[in-house]
């Protein structure tokens, strides 16, 4: 199993390239079950959780080829099959987001529920909500959610639920709609920048999607979709990864491709925290004035503060000039890397969905455990900038969202690779 090395210490300068978004490709990937003819993508990051998309499209019956870096060609070659399994689901929660295509154009989905996780209960009501809403028999049947429908038809729903909106739900509900009889309204629709890219795609493919990137979607039903070529757009949580490890090194990088406009929330914390990031020709730069502010932040639904960037953030507030507040409003349970930072002599005490970060002046290399994608980064970012040697355990964490970070780190100057823990 892999693990990271890191010698904390080097600043880091020079240029990162964003690679494009895993939460905007795994969706996207799942509408290629809606399309008739060929889809190409481009910018389709190297991860392992859209090998994992991928694979699963192939056992639902679709050829996917890797035709380049970055560029996939994807066909549907055969529509029996509507079962996304447990082996596949518990894997990769996002697989979820074959439910509406499968109902929409086989008339049928059987997806295994997905479990909780380590960043707490993820349950999917509201996803089943939205599909009973346009029409669909539900049953639960065996550990599996049975959705089947002659012809969805367009409905109002209401997609709000105790955390705010789900972007995976309005992906899914989303992606059902675009073929059932009729318009449908979804109220309370995530507005993720993510759901915009899913939104520009389904229209490329000839859906009549409105109002995406607003609280409240329209979608006219439409009788088929044909495959399009795509670009999907650049990871701004990947982005806002790389903007605090310049941060926290005290270095200077040029984030290529980064969109400043998906990051406002992040860049408004940054900035009050110290960072100087402004946009830059073709992308974001960030570098980092000495003394780091203490500040307090609560994870939102966007456009507020992403609890994909929780852990990381959270990594630099160790080293701030005081105490900082972080309040997690959308997952209230991930923490697991709170007593990972510890162990690097992270000063950090949990309430509820809360965590009290008391600045230190140092933090310490130690051997960590990630627990989640998030977490192991926030954890990587850590050991960036700690005295001495940090191991991260179980890399195969960060290998689900972070395209080749450990030569992107070293491309900028890190002490940092990837070595078989077993050795
Ligand atoms: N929720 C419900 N019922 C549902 C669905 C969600 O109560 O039916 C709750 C969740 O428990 C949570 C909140 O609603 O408290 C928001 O969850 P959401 O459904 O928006 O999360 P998701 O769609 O499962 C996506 C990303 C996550 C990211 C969250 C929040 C993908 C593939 N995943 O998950 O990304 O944290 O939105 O922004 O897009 C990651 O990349 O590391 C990651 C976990």
């Amino acid at each position: 199993m892999d693990c990271f090395e890191i010698n904390g210490g080097p600043r880091l300068r020079g240029t990162v390239n964003i690679s494009g978004s895993k939460n905007a490709a795994l969706p996207i990937l799942a509408a290629t079950i809606l399309c008739e003819g060929e889809t190409v993508l481009h910018r389709v990051p190297d991860l392992a959780d859209v090998r994992q998309m991928t694979h699963l499209l192939e056992k639902l019956g679709l050829s996917v080829e890797r035709t380049g870096p970055g560029t996939l060609r994807i066909r549907v070659e055969d529509e029996m099959n509507c079962h996304a399994e447990y082996k596949e689901v518990s894997k990769m929660r996002a697989s979820v987001c074959v439910m509406g295509p499968l109902l929409a154009k086989r008339k049928q989905a059987q997806v295994a529920m997905p479990g909780g996780c380590s960043i707490g209960d993820r349950p999917v009501d509201l996803h089943i909500q939205g599909m009973t809403a346009l029409g669909a028999d539900f049953e639960l049947t065996n550990g599996d959610m049975l959705l089947k429908a002659k012809k969805l038809k367009g409905a109002e729903i209401f997609l709000g639920g105790a955390f705010g909106s789900t972007v995976t739900g309005t992906a899914n509900v989303m992606m059902a709609a675009v073929l059932a009889d009729g318009r449908t309204i979804i109220e309370s629709a995530a507005c993720e920048p993510e759901i915009v890219d899913l939104s520009e795609f389904l229209n490329k493919c000839g859906a009549n999607i409105k109002g995406y990137g607003t609280p409240r979607i329209t979608i006219e039903g439409t009788g088929s979709l044909t495959g399009c070529e795509h670009t999907i757009l650049p990871d701004r949580i990947e982005a806002g990864t790389f903007a605090i490890a310049a941060a926290i090194t005290n270095g200077d990088l040029s984030l290529k491709c980064a969109r400043l406009e998906h990051m406002l929330a992040v860049v408004d914390r940054l900035r009050k925290i110290g960072v100087i990031i402004e946009r830059a020709e073709d992308g974001v730069a960030v570098s980092s004035a000495r003394r780091l502010e203490p500040i307090d932040i609560t994870t939102q639904p966007y456009p507020g503060f992403p609890t994909d960037l929780q852990a990381q953030v959270m990594a630099l507030l160790c080293l701030a000039d005081g105490n900082s507040v972080l309040c997690e409003k959308v997952f209230p349970d991930r923490f697991l890397h709170v007593a990972e930072l510890n162990r690097m002599g992270a000063r950090l005490r949990k309430e509820g969905p809360t965590v009290i970060v008391q600045g230190v002046k140092r933090l310490v290399g130690a051997p960590v455990m990630a627990s989640d994608l998030r977490a192991s980064a926030g954890l990587v970012l850590a050991g960036l900038v700690a005295r001495g040697r940090t191991v991260v355990r179980r890399a195969y964490h960060i290998d689900r969202g972070y395209e080749r970070i450990e030569e992107k780190l070293s491309a900028v100057g890190a002490d940092v690779r990837r070595v078989d823990e077993e050795l």
